[in-house]
């Protein structure tokens, strides 16, 4: 059988990470081409040997020396920059896993999509700010969009081959976060260390202050829209505490399909590595005659604003998941080094969407310059907060 070639972007990362203890456990299945990350130069350059990859790069140019040192002799090539992480989204790989965090793993998406790649997508910040242009870009070239990110990948074996126009609605699920039973005036005062202990997932410190928000489920939301093509008025969002019901689709006929399964991301990464074929993953296996009772419950919307703000910024469309995502970003990366409150987060990311002019994008560099002005504004709101 010949290997399926993948690359990886964000391969030091938490889905990175368990893609490649996926691929490791089947290297008759999977060649690796490519690895990339930020600056986790020593998890980059092991994982690149380990592997037998073709190409590592690294995003900080200063940690190249370091990795062509590390890299030396093993037959793997060291490299810097946008032409290179290009060359990783869009070279020799039919699988592209894009699990880089941020509206920075953008660029290279794309570049894997015009190029006709199956694209396992786990960078949701590129599909909310740049949905459409992805979306009509994998049509013009082919390629392939795999939901990685649980709910998603979770709607996506619930759609099977039914057809678009039986769906009734998409239901979310969301596990509330850490703060679910939080009163506001309690979350004012919650630190980033508590924000990032979710109570069922191990993930990325911004996706997890993103779930302790519920800006996650917002930003989910628009992923859903952009790549099931299914309106505002036909997504709800479902809190269910044990993460075990990942999403359902609710059909016209009143039946309701679920995908479940132990809250493990290396189930939605093998299902899309291996579609349309399945492979054995080492996640535990769902026993719910030990879990016993699934409960469910309406989000609140008062206590996690974040769920709304995203709701109209994806009705409104145009510019705005674009400076919702970008000023988040910033909001969170600033609560996580403390110079902000967890309730100045969504604080931020409306007076940002109020105070942020832009016309819709047509194309990645519109998107990125939107991106940019909204990420000022964020920051100069920032810091009139703590003046
Ligand atoms: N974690 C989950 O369970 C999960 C579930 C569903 C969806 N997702 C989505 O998957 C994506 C990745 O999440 P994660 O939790 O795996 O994040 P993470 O643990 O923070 O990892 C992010 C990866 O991206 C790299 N990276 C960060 N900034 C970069 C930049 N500017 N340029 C190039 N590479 C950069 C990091 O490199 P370094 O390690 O060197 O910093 C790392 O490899 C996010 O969009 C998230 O929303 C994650």
């Amino acid at each position: 059988m010949n290997r399926r070639k993948i690359s990886i972007l964000g391969a030091t990362g938490s889905v990175g990470t368990s893609t490649l203890d996926l691929v490791e456990r089947r290297s008759d299945r999977f060649e690796v081409i490519a690895l990339t990350a930020a600056s986790k130069v020593g998890e980059l350059a092991d994982a690149a040997i380990r592997t037998s990859a073709q190409l590592a790069v690294i995003n900080d140019p200063a940690l190249l020396p370091e990795l062509q040192r590390r890299l030396h002799g093993s037959g793997c090539r060291a490299a810097t920059g946008r032409d290179a992480l290009t060359e990783a989204a869009a070279g020799e790989a039919e699988l592209v896993m894009a699990a880089i965090v941020g509206c920075a793993g953008l660029e290279p998406v794309m570049s894997a999509i015009e190029s006709g790649r199956t694209v396992a997508l786990a960078n949701k910040e590129a599909l909310v700010t740049a949905g459409q242009l992805m979306i009509a870009a994998a049509r013009r070239a082919g390629a392939t969009i795999l939901p990685v990110d649980s709910e998603h990948n979770a709607i996506f074996q619930c759609l099977a081959d039914n057809r678009s126009c039986d769906v009734a609605k998409l239901v979310l699920t969301a596990s509330g976060g850490p703060f679910r039973s939080r009163s506001r005036e309690e979350m004012a005062a919650v630190t980033p260390e508590e924000a990032v202990a979710h109570p069922n997932w191990s993930m990325g410190a911004k996706i997890s202050v993103d779930s302790a928000t519920m800006m996650n489920k917002g930003l989910e939301l628009i992923e859903a829209h952009h790549l099931f093509g299914v309106s505002s008025d036909r997504m709800e969002v479902l809190v269910h505490p044990q993460s075990v019901i990942h999403s359902m689709v609710e059909y016209v006929d009143g039946s309701v399909l679920a995908q479940l399964g132990s809250p493990d991301m290396r189930i939605p990464i093998a299902h899309a590595l291996a579609w349309p074929e399945r492979m054995e993953t080492p996640a535990l296996k769902l026993d719910l005659a030990r879990i016993g009772s699934l409960s469910f419950e309406a989000p609140d919307l008062d206590r996690f604003p974040a769920l709304r703000v995203a709701r109209e910024a994806m009705e409104a469309g145009s510019a705005a998941p674009i400076i919702l995502n970008a000023a988040n970003e910033e909001a969170v990366a600033a609560f996580l080094a403390r110079q902000i409150g967890f309730l100045d987060i969504i604080r931020t990311v409306e007076e940002a969407l109020t105070r942020t002019s832009a016309t819709p994008p047509h194309s990645i560099a519109e998107v990125i310059d939107i991106d940019r002005r909204a990420r000022s504004m964020a920051k100069e709101l920032m810091s009139e907060m703590a003046a």
